[in-house]
């Protein structure tokens, strides 16, 4: 049978982190690849707890039935308040879309905006899946200079003029993949900006909770006066990936139109999905054990630093994130991250290359993303090791040559 897919699909290839992810079921390699939280982290008894009470309960028939597109009630007004700790202030229901995970939020923002050839602006370099979702409705994604503190402003400015784009993507809160924070200023600037020029921003931010050290700043979407801004959340990443829950918080026009693209996509989000994360939500068990994940997150990025700083060759330039999941860096030019992958894994360590999260990839083969949640302390000091000679022995094969 030739099948006739569609002319989107030339452009789609399997993500290389879900193909890094097949190699995983090595146990003795260590990974730095994915993005999970760490096991340890998992809030396994709170959710069978909640589980077991919910299944056990007298409308337990409800959750079995179909529910509203948009969340339940209850879960959305719940939301309403949860998104004041990002300083989003006065959301009501009519604001919030329960989505299944931040994945679908974004998918539900392009489906509402993007037509084949439209523009949209990302950060040099950007989550990688994002660029496979802007792919699948055949955006152009142009990528926008990143300084230490966000954005690029003047590249921003420049490049809003010259494209035209619909849409601004960021993460402005312990980025991925690089580990970076926008400041106050350049978020507001961002706010701003964007609302002079009629585009729309979806910020996306997973992993803003995240925080080991440094001040909260507030979200872009607290700044938004135009109403241009979606933001885009998630429980993934502090209660459980697998639960596929996140809210989108946006103008209440912009919602209903994503609800309707939702209705499309799943229906809704599954029920005992949702039950969970509100139930969770409401006996407040979410503070204590981000407490305590954070502490962890904290210890295992010190982990990593440290071994970074004695197992690395001195030419190795990484971030140093307050919070988050990742360390991004960069090897001198002439070594090529993404070739050097297949030799990494044969020494039983993996990252990911760093050219994956470029709109326009060429020329950054020595970058790699490195995540610190999954391994353990130990495991972060051997496979930091086994990375760094590697990569020493490259860096001197390199000077041999010239
Ligand atoms: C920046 C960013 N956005 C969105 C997601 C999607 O996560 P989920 O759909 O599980 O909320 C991730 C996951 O790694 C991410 O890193």
């Amino acid at each position: 049978m030739e099948y006739r897919y569609s002319g989107r699909m030339a452009n789609l290839n399997g993500t290389a982190t879900r193909e890094i992810f097949k190699l995983l079921g090595d146990p003795e390699i260590i990974s730095f690849a994915g993005g999970n939280p760490a096991i340890e982290c998992l809030p396994t008894a709170r959710v069978k707890e909640i589980t077991n009470e919910i299944t056990s309960s007298q409308d337990f028939a409800r959750i079995l039935q179909y529910g509203l597109t948009a969340g339940f009630p209850e879960f959305r007004e719940l939301l309403a308040e949860y998104v004041k700790t990002a300083g989003i202030n006065g959301a009501k229901t009519e604001n919030i879309l329960v989505i299944s995970g931040g994945q679908q939020g974004i998918d539900l923002a392009l489906k509402t905006f993007i037509d084949p050839g439209d523009v949209i602006l990302v950060e040099n370099p950007t989550y990688l899946a994002f660029l496979q979702i802007a792919n699948s409705y055949e955006a152009v994604c142009k990528g926008v200079d990143s300084e230490s503190d966000g954005l690029d402003l003047a590249d921003l400015e420049r490049k809003i003029k010259k494209y035209d784009p619909k849409i601004l993507y960021c993460v402005p809160t312990f980025s991925n993949p690089t580990g970076k924070t926008y400041s106050a200023e350049k978020r507001k600037a961002i706010a701003e900006m964007t609302a002079k020029y009629g585009v729309i921003v979806i910020e996306d931010d997973p992993y803003g909770k995240l925080r080991f050290k440094g001040e909260y700043i507030p979200s872009i979407k607290s700044m938004d006066k135009a109403g241009n801004v979606i933001f885009v959340s998630s429980f993934s990443k502090i209660i459980s990936p697998g639960n596929r829950t996140g809210v989108a918080c946006a103008a209440p026009e912009l919602i209903r139109k994503m609800e309707i693209c939702k209705q499309g996509t799943d229906l809704h989000t599954p029920n005992l999905s949702q039950m969970i994360t509100y139930e969770y939500l409401k006996r407040g068990y979410l503070a204590s054990d981000l407490e305590r994940a954070v502490k962890i997150y904290g210890k295992k990025k010190a982990a990593m630093s440290s071994a970074i700083a004695k197992y690395m060759p001195e030419e190795f330039e990484c971030t140093d994130p307050d919070g988050g999941l990742f360390i991004w860096g960069k090897f001198p030019k002439g070594i090529d991250a993404v070739k050097l992958l297949p030799e990494a894994v044969k020494r039983k360590v993996a990252y990911i290359q760093g050219s994956v999260f470029f709109a326009e990839p060429e020329g950054t083969e020595n970058y790699i993303r490195l995540n610190y949640s999954y391994a353990n302390e130990e495991q972060i000091d051997v496979g930091i090791k086994r990375l760094g000679d590697m990569f020493k022995e490259q860096i001197a094969n390199l000077k041999g040559r010239k």
